[in-house]
């Protein structure tokens, strides 16, 4: 999950996703001149400067898009330019949210396909509530169950690859095993001063053209990888598909192209 040009080359998935939710919510927030705007968990950068800069009002002041991953930051920094986007280091589920980004604060916050990466989702709302400005509007997706979180599980458990998948709680949806998703999401946002103006469940599937852009893009967002010897790589994300398959059976559709499903979660709030 730190390699931004395998992401930017295999995030159709997110792509279609982020481009639905967009066009569904953005005309639904309040928007004022001189808006400044924050995306976290932006990766590589290309969701933030080619997908979300271009639809937002073009009178706002600034987007500041941050990411846990060094390595994902400084692509952005290098890829993406222009006079009111900037690119900085931060993990959302900080215990000590720098007081300089509270104070002035966001009007916006949108976050992308990163949420379910945090353990501390309490901590990480009462964040981003910190950053936002009285009246300033959130706009999440995020991912809730998927059966790769389950594959995660059962090669943490194989002899062959357990040593590579330590930590797996941490990369598993805190949303996963829950059996109401959304009443948990609207406890921990209320909590964190947040009114939920919208929060919807989609079930979704995806269809990848190949093997091997299916391996690629799951690759791509694979939290355990960079544990995994370069010679294994291979090796190991066959076996992730392999099981993927045995979850989803129907995985393989009969034109023989290959296909995924998950649910997400999209939420529209406003701190009150
Ligand atoms: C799957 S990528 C999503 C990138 C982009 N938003 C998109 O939709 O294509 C998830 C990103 O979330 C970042 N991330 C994970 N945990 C985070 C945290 N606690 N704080 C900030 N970013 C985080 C990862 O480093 C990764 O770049």
């Amino acid at each position: 999950m730190n390699n931004p040009h395998l992401y930017n080359s295999a995030h159709g998935l997110q792509q279609k996703d982020v481009e639905q939710v967009l066009s569904d919510y953005l005309d639904k927030m309040n928007w004022k001149p001189g808006s400044r705007i924050m995306d976290i968990g932006c990766g590589p950068g290309y969701i933030t400067s080619k997908m979300l800069m271009p639809r937002l009002p073009q009178d706002f002041e600034t987007l500041l898009a941050v990411d846990l991953s060094h390595d994902m930051i400084q692509y952005a920094k290098n890829t993406y330019i222009h006079p009111k986007l900037n690119f900085m280091q931060l993990d959302i589920e900080t215990e000590n949210i720098n007081n300089d980004l509270c104070s002035p604060g966001f009007d916006k916050i949108f976050s992308f396909f990163c949420l379910h990466f945090v353990v501390d989702q309490r901590r990480a709302f009462n964040n981003i509530s910190r950053l936002l400005r009285p009246g300033g509007e959130v706009l999440v997706l995020l991912v809730t169950t998927c059966s790769l979180f389950d594959v995660y599980s059962l090669q943490s458990k194989k002899s062959k690859w357990s040593q590579y998948l330590k930590d797996v709680q941490k990369y598993t949806s805190p949303f996963h095993t829950l059996s109401d998703a959304k009443e948990e999401f609207k406890r921990i946002t209320k909590d964190a001063n947040l009114s939920l103006l919208k929060c919807e469940l989609k079930p979704n599937r995806h269809n990848y053209p190949s093997f091997a852009i299916l391996q690629d893009s799951l690759q791509a967002i694979n939290p355990f990888i960079s544990n995994v010897p370069d010679e294994l790589h291979d090796e190991f994300m066959k076996d992730v598909i392999s099981e993927a398959e045995k979850i989803e059976k129907e995985g393989k559709n009969n034109n023989g192209k290959y296909s995924f499903s998950y649910e997400i979660l999209v939420a529209h709030l406003r701190k009150s």
